[in-house]
């Protein structure tokens, strides 16, 4: 079997191509989805993604601001911050890049979004809304990979998912994400033991533990949908992600590329997250 691929790309621009076409119908009502982003120090990877993400503002007509605040900045300065973009009515979504410097506790800055403005979806109250199924501003990874299933006719009613990794980020919200939608939903991670067994049980694979090629072909049933959210920078300088690909697309129905898949899915659903959240200010939904 050759696996067709699930096109992060082309999805990405067909959901951008419904945002744009909300952001116009709300021109008309004078509302405008502002997104906030906020980084500290100088991660050249942060730098990237924060630049995307200005990026795709500008192209979806959204109006943003970027923070670039100095490595040295204090937690009090960085909360500071968060509780004025809190107040500000022209921003709906505020998005602290992280992984932030070590002086500062990642915990009290999430903590610090208002709930209504967690475009991330990183706020405990969002992850608990997640988890007893309330309409919560959802993690943007997650729900893109939820998308990516969607789209392509695999709807994960009545599979079994199987997720591999359990971080706060992916591992777990995707697999609420997945029970949301009614699949059977085993986490693995890195004590599960005969790893390969339980994946060999799955209809719908996901890889989110950042382990470049882990998941051989001979992991994976025949005919499996196989998502892959892993990004590793291989010794040569490539990206690869948690799946061989070559070997696995020989045995999978669908499988997403690296780079490709899932990656563009990320920003595009905190586009829509910040929608979600300017649509909700102005009690529009
Ligand atoms: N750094 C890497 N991924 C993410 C993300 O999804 N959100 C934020 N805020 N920082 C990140």
């Amino acid at each position: 079997m050759n696996a067709q691929i699930i096109d992060g790309k082309r999805i990405a621009g067909e959901i951008r191509g419904e945002i744009r076409r909300e952001t116009e119908s709300l021109a008309e009502r004078r509302v405008k989805p502002g997104l906030a982003v906020v980084l500290v120090g100088e991660d050249p990877a942060s730098q990237v993604y924060v630049r995307n993400k200005a990026k795709a503002c500008e192209e979806l007509g959204f109006y943003s601001e970027v923070h670039r605040l100095e490595a040295e900045t204090t937690q009090d300065e960085l909360l500071a911050l968060i509780a004025r973009l809190n107040g500000q009515a022209d921003i709906n979504g505020i998005l602290v890049q992280l992984p932030l410097p070590k002086h500062i506790a990642e915990k009290a800055v999430i903590d610090a979004i208002s709930v209504d403005k967690d475009v991330d979806g990183f706020h405990p109250i969002s992850v608990g809304n997640l988890l007893i199924g309330d309409d919560a501003l959802q993690p943007c990874t997650p729900s893109g990979v939820i998308e990516l299933l969607k789209r392509t006719g695999n709807e994960p009613s009545g599979k079994h998912a199987v997720v591999i990794g359990r971080s706060n980020i992916v591992g777990k919200p995707v697999s609420m994400l997945l029970l949301r939608e009614h699949a059977t939903v085993t986490i693995c991670h890195s004590r599960t033991p005969d790893l390969a067994a339980v994946v060999r049980g799955a209809d719908i694979v996901v890889a989110a533990v950042g382990v470049p090629k882990l998941v051989k072909a001979d992991w994976v049933k025949p005919g499996a949908v196989v998502i892959d959210v892993g990004v590793n920078r291989l010794p040569d300088g490539k990206l690869c992600g948690d799946v061989d690909y070559e070997g696995v697309s020989q045995v999978a129905s669908w499988i997403t590329p690296v780079p490709g898949g899932v990656g563009p899915m990320t920003i595009t659903m905190l586009m829509l997250n910040t929608l979600k959240a300017a649509k909700r200010a102005h009690g529009i939904i």
